[in-house]
């Protein structure tokens, strides 16, 4: 076993808080959860929503922390360190292995949607969607995301942005970079949901949002919220342990998890009471789906007064959010190699980074010559590997990787340890243990039946 003490920790207890945030904050925020919002009946997807998030997804946060802390290094060095210490089956060395595959998966196709932001945010400055009719601006969609030379440029600028980042290090790049980001995005936002609220439809949103409906709530709505409560907090790939290896011991877990938590959930909810109100203002669908931040924000913002410079910030806040995001996807690969192969870290960014890339391509690809059809739980997916990346990775692995750290913290690594890292009240305490053996391991368990296999 290597030498445990971390090289490198977080300047201070929140550049983790911004760190993690900027990690749980991104695509999944600002476009996923307004649109499965609006799919699943809006208020009542939201109650179950926070009630995932608190029974199930804040223990699992909790306990990515804790193994990030007890084994101070990248995913698979900290789950070697955990199972040498711990005695336990080298089985478990799996979580940083999956996790190192999941995280280079998701970064692959989360920059080319990303790079998507990129391509809006300067078309809408430009104000080249001013004026343009709803047709207009589905096909303007269309013809962006199936020309490839376009997305492969605003693919490689947005890679190129995170290697840049990731290769300055954690204290010069990726604290530093989200010290900016963050503050600038939660600010921003909010300015843009005073004035939606101002000048466009609010109360049409607000019903829409909170207006609680019980008969919507079915077991595909729960399904979709414990779902997202995961995603959207960064868990089962081993980000959020990668950022709890560089966190000094006497920060409170607890604590910062429930920060990281509630700034997650207040920016998802300020973007739908930002987007929501344009939408019902100009009489749009609010339950279009993916194409809702794509296609039907953009008609109203081609309509709207001012709506270039609106739409064009809101853009460049999707791609901070987006960015914050990709640095904490690229990290445990590039710590790894670092501490493993005796790589300096800007070269391991930068072999990383342009592997990512490369998959990338593949994505690019999937939604023009190479896309292809399939059926996945009778819903067709038109995008090809782009579909089937993300399935394997959202509906798959994550999951997967959630219940085994769940398992992992709860039954195998001893009370001592974990008590050491949570100093919890002995009450408090056994809440987490219960919530980490027995809730968050048969949730997940039955929604990943549910992803996978379709029915109960
Ligand atoms: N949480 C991010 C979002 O909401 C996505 C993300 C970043 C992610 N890092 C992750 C998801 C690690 C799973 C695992 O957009």
């Amino acid at each position: 076993m290597d030498n445990k003490s971390s090289l490198v920790q977080w300047g201070s207890r929140w550049a983790f808080v911004l760190a993690a945030s900027g990690s749980a904050i991104g695509l999944g925020n600002i476009w996923k959860f307004p649109y499965i919002m609006g799919k699943n009946g809006g208020a009542a997807f939201v109650l179950i929503y926070l009630l995932c998030m608190v029974i199930i997804s804040m223990p699992i946060m909790m306990s990515e922390i804790i193994l990030g802390r007890m084994g101070k290094r990248s995913p698979i060095n900290t789950m070697r360190n955990i199972v040498h210490a711990e005695n336990a089956s080298g089985f478990w060395k799996i979580i940083g292995w999956m996790g190192l595959l999941t995280g280079v998966l998701i970064l692959s196709y989360y920059s080319v949607i990303a790079g998507w932001t990129i391509f809006y945010s300067m078309q809408t400055i430009s104000g080249g969607l001013s004026g343009l009719t709803p047709g207009e601006v589905g096909d303007n969609f269309a013809n962006f995301i199936s020309n490839p030379t376009y997305t492969l440029i605003c693919h490689s600028l947005f890679m190129l942005a995170t290697i840049l980042i990731i290769a300055r290090g954690v204290n010069r790049g990726i604290e530093l970079a989200v010290r900016i980001l963050m503050p600038i995005l939660f600010i921003t936002l909010l300015i843009l949901m005073c004035y939606s609220i101002a000048t466009a439809d609010f109360s049409s949103a607000w019903r829409f949002m909170f207006a609680f409906d019980l008969s919507k709530v079915t077991g595909a709505v729960i399904v979709d919220a414990i779902g997202h409560a995961f995603f959207t907090l960064s868990l089962g790939m081993g980000a959020i342990l990668m950022y709890g290896a560089y966190l000094p011991k006497h920060v409170s877990v607890v604590k910062t998890s429930a920060m990281v938590i509630t700034a997650d959930t207040l920016i998802a909810l300020i973007a739908g009471l930002t987007i929501f109100p344009i939408v019902f203002a100009y009489g749009l669908e609010p339950g279009a789906g993916p194409g809702l931040i794509f296609v039907t924000l953009p008609i109203a913002f081609a309509q709207m007064t001012g709506g270039s410079v609106f739409g064009g910030i809101f853009f460049v806040l999707l791609l901070f959010a987006a960015w914050t995001s990709a640095l904490s996807l690229l990290e445990p690969a590039v710590a790894w190699l670092t501490e493993s192969k005796n790589m300096t870290r800007k070269k391991a960014a930068w072999i990383t980074g342009l592997f990512i890339w490369l998959v990338g391509l593949l994505t690019v690809m999937s939604f023009s010559s190479w896309a292809f059809e399939f059926n996945f739980l009778g819903v067709k997916k038109t995008n090809g590997l782009f579909d089937m990346f993300d399935i394997l990775t959202s509906n798959i692995t994550l999951p997967l990787g959630g219940i085994l750290m769940a398992l992992f913290v709860g039954w195998v690594v001893s009370e001592a340890s974990t008590k050491d890292q949570l100093a919890l009240e002995s009450r408090v305490y056994k809440l987490w243990q219960f919530a980490v053996r027995f809730i968050s391991p048969i949730a997940i368990a039955i929604v990943l039946y549910f992803l996978v296999f379709g029915s109960l």
